[in-house]
């Protein structure tokens, strides 16, 4: 068109390319799901870009950024390092852009997945239903739009409660038949899975006949229970996915945080056929060394654990993330132990009913975080809760 740089000058000339642009968009461009993710569906970014720079566009809804309020900014990381946000970047940042996410933090983020998961589909073609990605507030953002998007009323879904309260709040005003799916200290039990699952036959799974929609599970570090699933167990799961024509959700916000190499597969890495979707979170690991640290927490809150709690609750070494679960023997329910008689100790800690399919079943379980506290401070938590279950038995 000008490839040797001219611009254009003659209107009918403009008008020509114009229209050009808009059919070349209209055709192949809005079927294409790039366009459809942009930041309008005709494909406007993508025009702009292809036009000579004497196009004047009326077409764009996005705001002026020379009004936005934010110019600059320079953040400083932990070792000093500076880290400067000039006004084009900001201009930027502050823009309409594609819905899924910035292009390049996008490109960024299948990379990552790419090295940590390798995972098969990331090379398929877009029409053998290639790996994409899309940028949310974090996990529990990801979470609430997979589940809406899936999940329509009387719907069965499965899950191994005890499990993350985020999860539950999202699922439950959704209307969907939860089933809880039994679980040890190793995760979902791929027996019970099955035996769960046999109720279904194949002619049901043909027909699509109520088949669970999805499995939903924490396969590191669960929350509240600690629980990594093994790779053995992912493989079987994963086959009974394939066999039953369910989705795998693999919310992994504990990923980064294993304490022993070599990590466990991901879901993601054995996904032949695309059926699981993976979120991912920042939130727990933005800085460096953060393994280490955790891990000496749960080593503290171990021997906090060993010294005062012996003979009076069980509990397993959790492998990954930021809990431990507790369970209490003698008591048949946490919750008023907790929440009246804890706080008069001064000791706070989470009542396991909260992280049943329904709170108001029963648990001997409490959940105790090693993020935030001191060695010292788990040491005298732990002395406290030791007292209160003595007094309580
Ligand atoms: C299992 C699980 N999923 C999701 C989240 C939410 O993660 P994010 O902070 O990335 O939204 C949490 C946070 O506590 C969690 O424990």
């Amino acid at each position: 068109m000008n490839g040797g740089g001219n611009l254009v000058t003659d209107d009918v000339e403009k008008a020509e390319i114009l229209n050009a642009f808009f059919a070349s968009v209209f055709t192949d461009k809005v079927s294409s799901h790039t366009a459809v993710l942009g930041n309008t569906v005709w494909g406007e970014a993508e025009l702009m870009q292809k036009s000579p720079p004497s196009l004047i566009s009326l077409a764009g809804g996005a705001p002026n950024p020379n009004t936005f309020p934010f110019k600059m900014a320079t953040i400083t990381t932990g070792d000093g390092t500076a880290v400067n946000i000039g006004e084009d970047l900001m201009k930027r940042a502050l823009q309409y852009s594609a819905s899924a996410g910035i292009p390049e933090l996008l490109s960024w983020l299948k990379d990552l997945q790419k090295s940590l998961h390798n995972p098969p589909t990331a090379n398929y073609s877009p029409d053998q239903g290639q790996m994409e990605i899309c940028v949310t507030t974090g996990s529990q953002e990801g979470l609430s739009k997979v589940f809406e998007m899936l999940i329509n009323p009387g719907d069965n879904i499965l899950l191994d409660a005890p499990t993350y309260p985020g999860t539950l709040a999202a699922l439950r005003p959704l209307g969907c038949n939860i089933i809880n799916v039994p679980s040890d200290q190793y995760g979902i039990i791929p027996k019970a899975l099955k035996e769960i699952l046999s109720r279904w036959s194949p002619e049901d799974v043909r027909k699509h006949n109520n088949i669970p929609k999805f499995l939903y599970t924490i396969p590191n570090g669960g929350n509240p229970t600690g629980t990594s699933l093994t790779t053995d167990r992912k493989k079987e799961i994963y086959q009974l996915a394939r066999q039953y024509n369910f989705l795998v959700i693999e919310d992994d916000p504990y990923y980064f945080l294993q304490f022993d190499k070599p990590w466990a597969p991901t879901f993601l890495s054995m996904d032949v056929d695309g059926r699981v979707i993976r979120t991912d979170s920042f939130s727990k690991i933005l800085s460096s060394g953060v393994v280490e640290f955790y891990r000496v927490q749960r080593d503290a809150m171990l021997a906090a654990a060993d010294k005062w709690l012996k003979g009076l609750a069980d509990w397993h070494a959790p492998a990954a993330g930021m809990f431990l679960w507790i369970k209490i023997k003698g008591v048949s329910d946490t919750q008023q132990l907790i929440m009246e008689k804890a706080l008069q100790k001064e000791v706070l800690l989470v009542p396991g009913g909260a992280f049943n399919i329904d709170s108001s079943v029963p648990s001997s379980y409490v959940r105790a975080s090693f993020s935030l506290s001191s060695p010292a401070q788990m040491d005298q938590a732990f002395q406290r809760l030791a007292e209160l279950i003595k007094e309580a038995v």
